[in-house]
């Protein structure tokens, strides 16, 4: 008689074993990537002193396009990986729970480790490109705040009080990776001392000077270098951001900054990421916060260059608002777009950009066309007049919380992005700004004062964009918006194009009057030829806003005007424009 053989009774356990090795060494793996990426992330970081003591601008341009495709490249790589070393398992869900335990344990004492559940995420989101969060794969709003608090904040250089602030503002400056290169330094400590005196004697309390406390290291961006700090007094703590620049005279202080309106400015959502070297974003961006609380978590990570992980903190703060005050997305404020379905949150400082299925005439764009515009924004300098777009993948929220009247018109624009299922409603594609006033409405809102200050911005918006290369393309009110810094910016990005690609045109005489009077122009145009002189038709703008735009702006209606603009642009000079008044400039 043959027994049956026994089952090895060790050998679900040796099974088990070996699957926990298994999932230990893919969360090894993931890790090894991001530390790869954030390796990387910091060499390219690192070259900014070089670019800008060279001066070499055309170089720290292709760094910070450059550091940009990183995120992506590496996501790719660690995808790849996996897939080799999952095989067939790539898609057992509960073998990536159990990995993103054993990540979480890995990631956790790193000094980055948010960075590192963000990477984790978009990894998870590339391999299962159809799981949910209710899956319990990704890493969610609780694991964020379960991460280890921080013993150690953002390391500051303190300058002791005690003696002149002059005397302080020369040691700041000698400690300057860079001092030896700054003759001028020690002169341009004093005019510092007088304006920062001055800023400090406009105080709401006199205050006693303690002690000035700054990042070591300088924010390098575009032309500029910031140190960034706080002025600590008996009465609290003013900040302070020195700007500084490096032209043909050499490297100088140009401007010191004292407001925490100002320094929002300078970290602007509307402006390329730093280039600051770290080892502790989030004790940079708790840093940072103190200096301008009302700046969003979100975009400080991005301002130093986390733009991924400012959109996991995007992403937690929107779901935390959303439990907070019962709201709901309705559609945006002003004038309805023909490309984009635009929502918001009435309580809430960002706006929802969905690609609508179809344009009306006279859009002649496609989806890809109008998706290639947004990444050239994205790669591009905005030079402060142009909103960040953050695109998003897979976004779901309770359909409850849409108001009929959006619902309704998602249905019948944007039915190839936006799906229901069950009582949710899923997002395949969408982009976030901040949230601005657009200015058609702003116009109406306010007096006349401010609307003028507003449609002079609104030129030298155009001009701003003009000097970077950047034709904005519809000009019209209603796709420009007003900051909370009464600063004016553009949002629309379809037909933006780069000035180069134009040809701009005067319009030619007509040799008869039947000329004047036909429907269609008597001449023949090219498919990149602009007439500026029909700009009229929308840069007019009533009594004396118009007088003053005209007075101030009247050559954009000038060819000539566009053709200088873009003969400069053909020279290839990188132009920077700073992000402060030329009043709070030194000299
Ligand atoms: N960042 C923003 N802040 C506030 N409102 C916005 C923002 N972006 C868009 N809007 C609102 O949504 C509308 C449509 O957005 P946008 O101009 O980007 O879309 P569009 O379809 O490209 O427009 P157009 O038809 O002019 O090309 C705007 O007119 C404005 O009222
Ligand atoms: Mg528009």
């Amino acid at each position: 008689m043959s027994q049956a053989p026994n089952p090895d009774p060790v050998q679900p356990l040796r099974d088990s074993m070996a699957r926990q090795e298994r999932v230990l060494d893919a969360a090894r793996g993931i890790l090894a990537v991001f530390d790869a990426h954030q390796s990387q992330f910091r060499l390219i970081t690192r070259r900014a002193e070089a670019r800008f003591l060279l001066r070499d601008w055309r170089g720290s341009q292709q760094d910070a396009a450059e550091r940009l495709t990183l995120y992506r490249q590496f996501v790719s790589w660690c995808v790849q990986d996996l897939r080799k070393s999952l095989g067939d398992s790539t898609d057992d869900t509960p073998l990536w729970v159990a990995l993103r335990r054993a990540y979480a344990r890995e990631a956790a004492p790193r000094l980055d480790a948010e960075l590192a559940l963000t990477f984790f995420n978009s990894v998870v989101r590339q391999v299962l490109k159809a799981v949910g969060p209710e899956a319990g794969v990704y890493f969610d709003d609780r694991d964020f705040q379960e991460l280890r608090p921080l013993t150690s904040a953002q390391p500051l250089r303190a300058y002791p009080g005690g003696r002149t602030l002059e005397a302080m503002i020369r040691e700041l400056l000698a400690d300057l990776p860079f001092a030896s290169r700054y003759p001028g330094r020690d002169a341009d400590a004093l005019l510092i001392a007088r304006a920062l005196a001055e800023d400090l004697a406009r105080q709401p309390r006199p205050a006693l000077l303690e002690t000035i406390e700054m990042v070591g290291v300088p924010f390098y961006r575009n032309k500029g270098a910031y140190l960034i700090g706080r002025v600590r007094t008996s009465e609290g703590v003013v900040p302070l951001v020195l700007a500084i620049v490096h032209d043909a005279a050499g490297i100088r202080v140009d401007a010191a900054l004292t407001t925490a309106d100002e320094i929002s400015v300078v970290f602007s959502f509307t402006r390329s990421y730093f280039h600051v070297e770290m080892d502790c974003p989030r004790a940079m961006v708790e840093f940072l916060r103190s200096l301008m609380p009302r700046k969003p978590l979100e975009e400080l990570y991005t301002s130093i260059g986390y733009h991924k992980h400012g959109k996991t903190e995007l992403v937690r703060a929107l779901l935390r608002h959303m439990d907070a005050h019962d709201a709901t997305f309705v559609l945006a404020e002003g004038d309805k777009g023909l490309v984009m379905a635009v929502f918001a949150l009435p309580t809430l400082n960002v706006v929802f950009k969905i690609i609508k299925d179809r344009f009306g005439p006279p859009k002649q764009t496609t989806r890809q066309q109008v998706m290639e515009k947004y990444h050239l924004v994205f790669v591009r300098d905005r030079v402060g007049r142009l909103a960040d777009a953050q695109e998003f993948e897979g976004l779901a929220f309770e359909q409850a919380r849409f108001a009929p009247d959006l619902m309704a018109e998602l249905g019948a624009e944007c039915a190839s992005s936006v799906s229901v299922e069950g009582d949710h409603v899923i997002i395949r594609h969408l982009y976030t700004e901040r949230r601005v006033t657009p200015l058609n409405l702003y116009l109406r809102q306010v007096g006349e004062a401010r609307a003028i200050d507003a449609v002079l911005d609104y030129g030298q918006c155009i001009k701003d964009l003009a000097a970077a290369n950047i034709f904005t393309g519809d000009m019209l009110l209603k796709n420009f918006g007003v900051t909370r810094n009464e600063r004016v910016i553009f949002y629309d990005y379809d037909e933006l194009c780069l000035l180069t690609e134009c040809n701009f045109r005067d319009i030619p005489q007509s040799r008869h009057d039947e000329d004047e009077y036909s429907a269609e122009p008597w001449f023949s145009v090219g498919e990149h030829d602009i007439f500026p002189e029909e700009f009229r038709a929308f840069l007019t703008l009533p009594g004396r806003i118009g007088e003053a735009f005209m007075a101030a702006h009247g050559d954009l209606l000038t060819a000539e005007y566009w053709r200088r603009m873009q003969r400069l642009a053909e020279v290839g000079e990188v132009v920077d424009i700073f992000p402060y008044k030329a009043s709070r400039r030194l000299r």
